[in-house]
């Protein structure tokens, strides 16, 4: 009996435990409450020069992120000349709280001489164990898609995310978030160097498109994607991220067409 009941006990705290990673909850950080608008106030102020003098705010010992390392994230992408380098760069970089929740940072997978590179979000929870982007239910989506037009991460896609750690409880990335990380997935770009990128999602292509335009209205057409230290533009299409094929599987004929564009046009640069 009391065997039993300590085992009822294991139990709850066990779905306690996987219901506070569920919802994000997936550090303890210390015993005293921390007021985190005080804090984000506190790190704008260091990167946008917000005076923070409300009258009752106790001023706080220190500052939640590092801002010198999250101005840098535009040079330390821009000193990495190989994939290795930025792999290594994103791996040292602690200017990103996201790092501190995630298990592993998730680089990227497939084929690094693809001429077709994917961008997803996030890494999710499955990506997060082990440590390659879209290996879950929605990666198993995306290359039954790919597959349907001759695309597989053995022979020609290469793929990666806009973050490179997974955020708690799988919520959007916040914008600084996406500031920070904006440069590395620049670099990865410049460095695959494909012909054709494929942003999956609304994040993806709002972030590398830089607009704030939504995925429906993205999606189904040409754009180009370029950086300064980029010669040509890179042909680009847009198309709803497989998670929400997941969700709405009547949209998969939306994404079918956004393929056989980026089909046709494998067929006119000689990839196909
Ligand atoms: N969703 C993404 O956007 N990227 C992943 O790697 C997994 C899920």
């Amino acid at each position: 009996m009391k065997k039993q009941n300590q085992n009822s006990i294991t139990d709850n705290i066990r779905d306690i435990l996987e219901w506070y990673t569920d919802i994000g909850m997936t550090v303890a950080i210390g015993h005293e409450p921390v007021n985190h608008k005080q804090v984000r106030a506190r790190t704008h102020t260091a990167t946008a020069s917000i005076p923070l003098t409300k009258a009752g705010v106790t001023p706080l010992p220190t500052v939640a992120t590092p801002p010198k390392q999250a101005v840098n994230s535009k040079a330390i992408a821009a000193a990495c000349q190989t994939i290795d380098d930025l792999r290594q760069a994103i791996m040292n970089f602690d200017g990103c709280d996201l790092k501190m929740t995630a298990t592993h940072t998730v680089f990227s997978d497939g084929n690094p001489d693809a001429k077709i590179m994917i961008i997803g979000e996030a890494p999710g929870a499955d990506e997060d164990r082990q440590g390659r982007p879209f290996v879950g239910l929605s990666g198993q989506l995306l290359d039954r898609v790919l597959a349907s037009i001759n695309l597989s991460r053995a022979q020609n896609i290469y793929i990666s995310n806009i973050i490179s750690w997974r955020p708690p409880g799988n919520r959007t990335p916040t914008p600084h978030e996406i500031a920070l990380c904006q440069p590395f997935i620049e670099r990865h770009i410049e460095l695959i160097a494909p012909k054709i990128l494929i942003l999956v999602g609304g994040v993806s292509a709002k972030t590398l498109l830089n607009t704030s335009e939504g995925i429906m209205k993205l999606r189904g057409k040409w754009h180009e994607f370029k950086t300064e230290g980029m010669q040509t533009p890179i042909k680009t299409m847009a198309t709803y991220h497989p998670a929400f094929l997941l969700r709405s599987p009547g949209q998969k004929a939306a994404v079918w067409k956004d393929l056989l564009l980026v089909q046709e046009e494998m067929q006119k640069v000689g990839l196909a």
